[in-house]
């Protein structure tokens, strides 16, 4: 798949069917995350790839209200990191940054590979912490949801869900965050 296509086919969808996980699968996004660029080369990302039935399963009591959907999901891709692994710079702190951009890479991998990967907020790191045995000092900085497409609404999706399922949420105009030759916010 184009770079581009990939871009554009990638979708939050929260109505999801299952999909078969293989460590073939798991190594071929963690090989894409393995070759993103980072400041120095610092590679500060660390990812729990859980599918294991039973830790799925527990996995949603960490799930926040409103995530119900993701009980559907095939795996879990838990994104770990902290701040000292990657460059400090000032008050510039790149680790978020670097992961945000490894992540983004197995997202579109996933994509590409005909599944769905999207990015969640919302769930309770404290949880997720005692549940994987993560340590205090490091961020659980996101969670991503995988499965494959379903055509089929899942009913625990709110109306607002079902309506962004069809149909990609609206985005600023490029107006208001592209600048040319200088600040115009
Ligand atoms: C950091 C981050 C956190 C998000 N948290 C949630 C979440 O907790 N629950 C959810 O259903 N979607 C979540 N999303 C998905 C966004 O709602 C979705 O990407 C956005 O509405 C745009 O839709 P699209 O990705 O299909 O274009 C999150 C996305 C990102 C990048």
């Amino acid at each position: 798949m184009d770079v581009k296509v990939a871009i554009e086919t990638r979708r939050a969808y929260r109505s999801l069917e299952p999909i078969e996980i293989t460590k073939d699968f798991i190594n071929d996004l963690a090989k894409c995350a393995q070759i993103t660029a980072s400041c120095f080369n610092n590679q500060p990302w660390q990812y729990i790839f859980v599918y294991e039935k039973e830790i799925l399963e527990k996995m949603h009591e960490v799930l926040s209200s409103g995530n119900e959907w993701a009980h559907k999901a095939s795996m879990i891709i838990v994104v770990l990191g902290k701040k000292d692994d990657d460059c400090v710079i000032h008050d510039r702190i790149y680790y978020r940054f670097d992961i945000g951009m490894a992540t983004e890479a197995m997202i579109l991998r996933a994509t590409e590979l005909g599944f769905v990967a999207h990015p969640i907020a919302g769930y309770s790191p404290k949880k997720t912490r005692e549940l994987l045995g993560i340590p205090e000092y490091i961020d659980v900085i996101a969670l991503v949801i995988v499965g494959k497409h379903s055509d089929k609404i899942n009913p625990a999706m709110s109306e607002k869900q079902i309506k962004d399922e069809g149909k990609r949420p609206k985005r600023k105009p490029l107006k208001d965050f592209v600048y040319h030759n200088k600040y115009e916010g």
